[in-house]
């Protein structure tokens, strides 16, 4: 069944740091795609928020002689200042500390323990303090370091609750029966191989040895183990259970919603296993689609503080602008690969795709229009030359090739294309040479032509744009004559939307930047490393 609404949610990110390119990364690519599609006219509800709870926070929260809610609040309000530099477009910021998501999580609980899915027992093993993790002796191995960070785990002993993980199993391996429900697949692969098959232990769901966490309501020494609290988000921030259910009942509940969780690779259990299961256990229908995306590194490993090479996206924005940040994340690193980040190609890709591809031919065109026809956008009439054929079939398979990509969350691949159409474009302009045209009163046809065709594909190619330069297209529709309501996506294939316009020329969109000067200033953002 075709999907009429969206609901997309990034991963609730731990407020134990400030906000690094890397968090960026996820929620900028979950925000183009919930651009897009409300760009298409669907309805979409995107999530991102913080998970707050733990005890992580509760240890840096005492290191700092704060209450644990003082301290998160601060972080916290860098995430939500970042995504508002970025354009983030989220719909809601769910934080696990509030009475609507803490209700939830309580609830939950309860409905769980009422079906028999959740037993006390005694929890025996090994506890890694940064994952917020329990490990097996066989996963740790003889020298007991997690196996998801390496950091070296201990060992811990206390009363816990318990749920049942095989009971659901048969749900679980139904549902990834489905196409595309985990991608990319070898994700789904690793959790049969690694999880599933050596046979699924029970998941220890509250803890005693801390306080900051969910209190449970069956019993008082105990709060709800953080991913329990966690998961919850995706619909505790619908209002599941409340008296005002409707997000949850449109965007959940119905079949007409496609739900969407992006995460990183690092999580991936928690999403394709306890999630579903838990889902299950309280008779909630199960997630639609769980994209795992790679990791943003650093040529020396990981991004961390003790390495001094974190990439703050705050000065990026200031210094480049918000759109050149956005389109780096997209194009740079393959939605669904891990990816590094260097400050040299991060210079180098907007001098490439931004300056030289898109900037540059939206100033050619314009300045064309402008010289040869006034400033007035030629009919345009299509094939008038073999070489317009060939650019109008390429524009209308741009189109669709880009529907598709994005559609199954090939981000990247889909902006590659619009690049092409777009170099192809400056290509066209080499071999119309429309300065000769201009020159021969009797090529006048050809030359409308090749203006109305260079118009048309910039439009195309500004539209497609749009979600991730949220504030140049805006400015390139300004610059083709279009209002608000021409530019609207449906017209996108309309050949003649632009006759007759008036062009007006507007500030260079992009600056060239020296790559060697401006990848040496990101590095000194950074400490001077990478
Ligand atoms: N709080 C949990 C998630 C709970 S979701 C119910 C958590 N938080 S986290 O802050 O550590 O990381 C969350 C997500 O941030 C990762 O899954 C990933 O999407 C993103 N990233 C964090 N560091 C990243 C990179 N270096 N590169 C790309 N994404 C990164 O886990």
């Amino acid at each position: 069944m075709e999907k009429k609404r969206f609901y997309i949610t990034t991963p609730i990110y731990y407020p134990s740091g400030d906000p690094h390119i890397g968090h960026a990364y996820c929620t900028t690519l979950c925000d183009v795609f919930a651009r897009y599609k409300r760009m298409r006219h669907f309805e979409v509800y995107f999530l991102t928020g913080t998970d707050e709870h733990g005890l992580k926070i509760e240890k840096n929260s005492a290191a700092k002689g704060l209450s644990p809610q003082e301290y998160v609040d601060g972080i916290v309000s860098t995430f939500k200042k970042l995504w508002t530099s970025l354009e983030i477009s989220n719909d809601d910021f769910i934080r696990t500390t509030e009475e609507r998501h803490i209700k939830v999580v309580q609830d939950v609980f309860s409905k769980m323990y009422q079906n028999n899915d959740i037993y006390l027992g005694k929890y025996e093993g090994w506890y890694c303090v940064p994952c917020e993790s329990f490990w097996t002796d066989t996963q740790v191995g003889e020298e007991h370091l997690c196996p998801d960070c390496h950091r070296p785990v201990t060992s811990a002993t206390e009363e816990s609750y318990f749920f049942n993980t095989n009971k659901y199993l048969k749900e679980l391996l139904k549902w990834y029966d489905k196409e595309n429900v985990i991608y990319p697949i070898n994700r789904k692969n690793e959790m049969i191989n690694t999880f599933i098959k050596p046979g699924l232990e029970d998941l220890c769901i509250s803890r005693t040895s801390f306080k900051w966490g969910v209190p449970i309501r069956e019993n008082e020494k105990h709060v709800a183990y953080v991913w329990l609290d966690a998961l919850c988000n995706y619909i505790s921030a619908l209002g599941y259970g409340s008296n005002d259910d409707s997000l949850y009942k449109k965007f959940w509940e119905s079949e007409e919603s496609e739900i969407i969780h992006v995460i990183g690779a690092d999580i991936t259990r928690f999403h394709t296993i306890y999630w579903p299961e838990f889902l299950t256990s309280i008779g909630a229908r199960l997630p639609d689609r769980v994209f795992v995306h790679g990791l943003l590194m650093m040529k020396d490993g990981k991004m961390s503080k003790s390495k001094g090479n974190v990439v703050s996206p705050y000065p990026l924005i200031d210094k480049y602008g918000v759109d050149t940040v956005r389109y780096y994340l997209v194009r740079e690193v393959v939605f669904g690969q891990d990816g590094q980040f260097t400050p040299e190609q991060f210079a180098e890709r907007s001098n490439m795709d931004l300056a030289n591809n898109f900037g540059n031919l939206v100033s050619r065109t314009v300045s064309m229009i402008q010289k040869y026809f006034d400033g007035i956008i030629p009919e345009f009439t299509p094939g008038v030359n073999e070489f317009d054929n060939e650019l109008e079939i390429l524009t209308k398979n741009t189109v669709s090739s880009f529907i598709e990509k994005m559609d199954d969350l090939h981000i990247t691949e889909a902006y590659i294309d619009v690049m092409n159409l777009l170099g192809r474009a400056n290509k066209y302009i080499e071999e119309m040479a429309p300065w000769a045209l201009a020159k021969d009163p009797t090529k006048e046809n050809n030359l409308k032509s090749v203006m109305s065709h260079l118009a048309n594909i910039i439009f195309v190619g500004t539209k497609l744009l749009e979600p991730v330069l949220v504030i140049k297209s805006k400015e390139v529709y300004k610059m083709l004559g279009l209002t608000e309501n021409e530019a609207d996506f449906d017209n996108i294939l309309n050949i003649h939307l632009l006759d007759n316009h008036k062009v007006e020329k507007g500030n260079a969109l992009f600056p060239r930047l020296d790559v060697a000067k401006e990848s040496e200033y990101i590095k000194s953002l950074m400490g001077g490393k990478n």
